[in-house]
């Protein structure tokens, strides 16, 4: 498991640096890979505005879940705030872990591709063109086998040189078939 994830990372940042040449000139415009799957940050360092928080607001449809079912995940400016970007993982919660856990749809139909996948088909989600967005709905799936509590962790991209990385949802806790927290 290690092992496919670190060459799945050494794949993103071969593409990444590819990717570097195109995206001087064409922006990040058809999404990620330029953004690494494990530190959630787009390749150009140190452009981000760490020191304002986030005008971007993560809302979830459901605080709990059992295995199987799935949870709509909302980005959109707290203010009306638009987006170029975004790039969405469930991870597990009060976990080094950086696997993304579970798959993504888009509910909206903003543009949307799926990203560092995992040999079990777990995957997280991206923007796929740089139009401006007011709002992208996610739908998560949980795996079918239990996965624990998990927080939604995303970076959202305003502008080139504007992005806010590793933001969190609240955490979505897992319950068994009777309802009780298992997480
Ligand atoms: C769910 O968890 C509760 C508390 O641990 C337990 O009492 C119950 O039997 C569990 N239900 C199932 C279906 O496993």
């Amino acid at each position: 498991m290690t092992v496919s994830r670190r060459m799945n990372n050494a794949g993103m940042l071969i593409a990444a640096m590819l990717l570097l040449y195109a995206g001087e000139s064409r922006g990040y415009g058809t999404g990620p890979p330029e953004i690494a799957c494990s530190s959630m940050r787009p390749s150009h360092y140190g452009a981000s505005d760490p020191f304002t928080p986030s005008p971007y607001t993560i809302t979830v449809s459901k605080q709990k879940y059992k295995a199987g079912e799935s949870i709509d995940v909302t980005l959109k400016g707290a203010n009306g705030e638009k987006f170029k970007g975004f790039f969405v993982q469930a991870r597990k919660h009060n976990s080094q872990s950086v696997i993304p856990v579970g798959t993504f749809t888009e509910v909206t139909s903003v543009g949307s591709k799926n990203l560092c996948r995992q040999r079990n088909g777990d995957h997280a989600i991206s923007h796929s063109n740089s139009n401006q967005k007011s709002e992208v709905v996610l739908r998560w799936t949980a795996p079918a086998k239990s996965a624990g509590d998990i927080v939604f962790r995303v970076t959202v991209v305003m502008a080139y040189d504007t992005f806010w990385d590793n933001q969190e949802s609240a955490v979505v806790k897992e319950v068994n078939s009777s309802g009780a927290v298992i997480g």
